[in-house]
């Protein structure tokens, strides 16, 4: 009995002292809670550094989005491929996902080998070698009729813009294959793919191990929020906040952050604590100075670090009686899983007897003990270790969600946690001991990162099929040059029966004469008053042209006409048309002056004179009764009548689009073509008199109203309109009517944009499904608003914030959507409006008998000038379409009262000829 004792106490005496040895031998390595504190808080700054955008190029923990943006919700379905390669075995695989969700995940593997001349030799042979896996996977389980969604686990760290893109940074662990490093390892991936002709994948989402991991776990527990590995390598990944990510755009729910925390350390922070040990084992490494923090952590190099230890203390005689083997001298002759071995509870000791006889030594009794100790140390710092930087995530976890305490699950896997016997308890105290204020659920990833990974490949799969549906809309929009060349021919047609004598009747272009004879030619001169009725703003103006020097002063007040006056009754109309002339006159002390007043009229109107206009209909968001049919000159000189208050001598009616004209005409003799892109789209341009069959005379020229807003309403071009063209146009006052005004100018491209986002959001592709009252209301896109969301200059985020302003509560997605949707839209109002253009343009070239003709376009509308795109393109087009003319648009700034009063001007003096003689 007291042998036994004796023994007893001469083994524990033994044990302590060799522990103490060790201990005093390795104090460098055994950290403290204060140190571990430390650590915790230096990779917390390591954290930001990362995600800060200024910082991130310089930071060594690089914090990686992966564009994962969920945790999947279980309605993940259908079945794809996936690989796992960089952790410690090579695996493709099927994963079936089945509908019912959750317990219902079925894989089939395979494992390939990985020898170490693939992966470290020229890196074209590398994905070859990783595509001739998958073929011979797919081949020998019958997978090659189907085109399979592909997930790619790739456990290194890659700088990723999307899910289906990653170039690699660095190789880390045990690759090194030439010539990957920087390139997009998908496109590596499906280049190698290409070779096998009768093989069809689709390679949709690339991702880390821990992102897998993460994913795999969370499909089990929602509350996983965190993936951690620590195997061949360590790292984690944790989901962010959106709007603590500068390097993506959106502030909108989290992403997941790939930390790459192995490389914490890199950039010399971790320099007080590595020891002589973890330099040497780094100086020997494939990849020098680099994953200093996961050279003291993972799998591949703990073994290693072991035998530096034990060669040193041989070395200096404090163990083996200083007797060193040539294993012991031999790099990678102890293993991690030799050193999980020597720490197992009761065989730990004989275990260690065995690998170190194996290693050619003889250890004596205390030798073991001390190995095993030294064991202990290594595989302690490094739980310690990963303990500290999981200890700053979860604080950081706990710090976004603003709660006093965190509740969450963090998923793990990787070779050394699973099968050290120790580390698991030991991380997990340490960890509950660092943030006491987390209750930490740690579950073990049973099926590896891959469940996870086909997890993000079926998201990403149900984004792809959702594209396509968003693509097919948009595709309804765009027009092909034969498309555009058709539409010019056609208005080119019609332009021609609206000047016919025979065919005008039935003409839907209507080329109405506007008695405008010729351009300004700076003689006019005199004082005069003008409206400008029909655009976006009604304006009274005073212009005042002086001749000789081309000079014109204006005045102006912008005055609002109410919804219910504009479709009110004509009475009411013209009765608030002459108040806001009298407050005018008021306004600028000029009251009871008898001034020669033009009258821009942004409507058609059938002329028989320069002073007589009958309304050939309403257009744009104008309705008001008893209008239609009657002289509107009249109806103004009636209510100036009623009023009986001044009187104005009224000259000329005006079109916008002669007013344009001759505001530009004015400062450049060669612009014969007026154009309004705006609330309504229309053209003008001088023709020769002999073509305009409903106006005697054969010489001169006069200017041709053509009212090309109302082409195609014979339904000529009802083949390039769309579902939503057609829903625009019932909702709209004059349904039927100007069909090509509906697809071109701003109070209606805003309308498509809203029946499309109507539709795509009833198909479950936007706004979450919810068709919003907002959404559901007529009017909302302004032209203004189309214009801000299409600035390229503006971030999402601001895009976001206009469709919110507008009610609409959308995510970045949406965002993204809804701009794509306002840029197919515009995009094709710009082309078609260029084919009418070119259809002017070529029809005056031709008319002329020219080779090359070379004109100027006076241009106004709020479309044009606000729009970023509208311009260019409609530029384009004209000159796609119509190449042997020169035509050079320029914008009229003054508007089109300017011109009106030069009409006037010009009238005035002819109605005066006429009267003297
Ligand atoms: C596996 C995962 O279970 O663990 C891999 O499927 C991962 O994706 C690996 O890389 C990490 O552990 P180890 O020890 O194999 O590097
Ligand atoms: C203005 C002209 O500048 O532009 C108006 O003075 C014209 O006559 C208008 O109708 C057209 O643009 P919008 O966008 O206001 O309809
Ligand atoms: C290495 C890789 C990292 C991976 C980890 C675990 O650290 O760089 O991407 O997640 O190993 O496999
Ligand atoms: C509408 C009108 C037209 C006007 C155009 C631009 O198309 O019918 O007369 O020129 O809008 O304002």
């Amino acid at each position: 009995m007291f042998a036994v004792h004796l023994m007893a106490f001469y083994f524990t005496k033994l044990k302590e002292d060799q522990i103490k040895k060790v201990d005093r031998f390795l104090y460098h390595m055994r950290l403290s809670d204060e140190t571990l504190v430390d650590i915790m808080a230096r990779f917390q700054a390591e954290m930001e550094k990362g995600l800060g955008k200024d910082t991130n190029p310089t930071a060594s923990v690089k914090m990686l989005p992966t564009f994962v943006r969920a945790i999947p919700d279980g309605s993940e379905n259908g079945e794809f491929l996936s690989l796992d390669l960089g952790g410690s075995k090579f695996r493709v695989l099927k994963v079936q996902v089945s509908e019912e969700g959750k317990q219902n995940v079925q894989m089939e593997s395979q494992f390939y080998p990985t020898p170490n001349e693939i992966i470290r030799g020229n890196g074209t042979e590398l994905f070859d070698y990783v595509a001739d896996c998958l073929a011979d996977f797919m081949r020998s389980r019958d997978l090659t009729h189907k085109k399979l969604p592909l997930g790619f686990t790739f456990s290194f760290p890659c700088r990723q813009t999307k899910l289906e893109e990653g170039f690699l940074l660095s190789w880390t662990k045990k690759f090194k294959a030439r010539g990957v490093q920087d390139t997009d390892v998908v496109g590596r991936l499906a280049n190698a793919m290409k070779k096998h002709k009768d093989l069809d994948v689709d390679i949709l989402a690339l991702v880390n191990d821990t992102v897998g991991t993460m994913m795999t776990c969370a499909y089990d527990d929602p509350s996983c929020e965190v993936g951690v590995i620590i195997g061949t390598g360590t790292n984690a990944c944790y989901m962010e906040d959106m709007s603590n990510i500068d390097l993506v755009e959106g502030d909108e729910g989290r992403m997941c952050i790939n930390t790459e925390w192995g490389a914490f350390g890199d950039d010399g922070a971790l320099e007080d604590i590595r020891t002589e040990f973890d330099r040497e084992l780094d100086l020997g490494s494939l990849n020098p100075g680099k994953q200093l923090f996961e050279k003291m952590i993972s799998g591949l190099y703990m073994g290693e670090l072991v035998r530096l230890i034990l060669l040193k203390m041989a070395k200096v005689g404090l163990l083996f009686g200083g007797a060193k083997s040539s294993a012991l001298h031999t790099k990678g002759k102890i293993e991690t899983q030799h050193v999980a071995a020597m720490e197992k509870y009761k065989e730990g000791l004989a275990n260690t007897r065995e690998i170190l006889v194996n290693l050619g030594l003889d250890p004596s009794e205390s030798d073991c003990i001390a190995v095993q100790h030294v064991c202990t140390i290594v595989s302690f710092r490094s739980a310690n270790l990963c303990a500290a930087a999981l200890a700053a995530i979860l604080t950081r976890l706990r710090e976004n969600k603003k709660q006093a305490r965190l509740r969450t699950t963090v998923g793990m896997d990787g070779t050394l946690y699973k099968t050290h016997p120790q580390y698991p308890k030991r991380l997990h105290k340490v960890v509950r001991r660092l943030v006491p204020n987390c209750d930490v659920r740690f579950l073990l990833s049973e099926s590896g990162s891959t469940k996870g990974a086909a997890m993000v490949t079926a998201v990403a799969s149900r984004v792809q099929a959702q594209r396509k549906q968003i693509d097919k809309v948009l595709a309804l929009f765009q027009l092909t040059r034969e498309q555009l060349m058709g539409v010019r021919d056609k208005m080119r047609t019609e332009l021609e029966y609206g000047l016919k004598k025979e065919t005008h009747a039935l003409a839907t272009v209507k080329m109405l004469p506007t008695y405008v004879y010729g351009m300004p030619d700076g003689t006019e001169k005199g004082k005069f008053l003008a409206l400008d009725l029909g655009g976006t703003n009604f304006r009274v103006l005073l212009v005042k042209i002086r001749s000789g020097r081309r000079s014109v002063r204006m005045y102006n007040k912008i005055f609002a006409i109410p919804l219910e006056i504009m479709q009110g009754t004509g009475e009411e109309l013209f009765d608030h048309i002459v108040q806001c002339i009298a407050d005018f006159l008021d306004y600028m002390g000029l009251k009871g002056a008898q001034l020669p007043l033009g009258f821009t009229f942004s409507f058609p109107c059938r002329q028989t004179c320069i002073d007589k206009g009958t309304l050939v209909g309403w257009t744009k968001g104008f309705k008001a009764t008893d209008c239609e049919g009657e002289d509107v000159v009249d109806m103004l000189r009636e209510a100036i009548r009623r009023r009986n208050e001044f009187d104005l001598d009224i000259v000329a009616i005006v079109n916008d689009t002669v007013g344009t004209m001759m505001t530009c005409g004015y400062e450049d003799p060669n612009c014969e073509i007026g154009l309004i892109a705006g609330t309504g789209s229309n053209a003008c341009y001088m023709e020769e008199m002999r073509n305009i069959e409903l106006v005697e005379g054969d010489t001169g020229r006069m200017c041709i109203n053509t009212e090309w807003g109302a082409f195609g309403d014979n339904g000529c071009i009802d083949d390039i309109s769309t579902q939503y063209d057609k829903e625009v146009d019932e909702g709209s006052l004059n349904s039927g009517k100007q069909r090509y005004e509906k697809m071109t100018s701003g109070m209606y491209l805003g309308e498509i944009v809203r029946q499309i986002l109507i539709d795509l959001t009833r198909q479950g592709l936007l706004f979450r499904g919810h068709i919003s009252e907002r959404l559901r209301t007529r009017g909302i896109f302004e032209t203004k608003f189309l214009s801000q969301i299409e600035s390229d200059r503006l971030a999402l985020l601001q895009v976001r914030r206009i469709l919110q302003q507008l009610g609409l509560d959308s995510t970045c997605e949406d965002s993204i959507v809804v701009k794509e949707v306002c840029g197919a839209v515009s995009r094709r109002a710009a082309q078609l409006c260029g084919a009418g253009m070119a259809a002017i343009v070529e029809k005056r070239r031709q008319d002329q008998g020219l080779k090359h003709f070379k004109v100027t376009v006076g241009v106004d509308g709020t479309l044009y000038k606000l729009h970023p795109h509208f311009s260019r393109i409609l530029q384009e087009t004209v000159k796609d379409l119509a190449p042997q003319c020169d035509v050079t648009f320029m914008l009229s700034e003054d508007g089109s009262g300017k011109g009106a009063a030069l009409i006037t001007a010009v009238a005035k003096r002819l109605q005066q000829q006429g009267k003297e003689n």
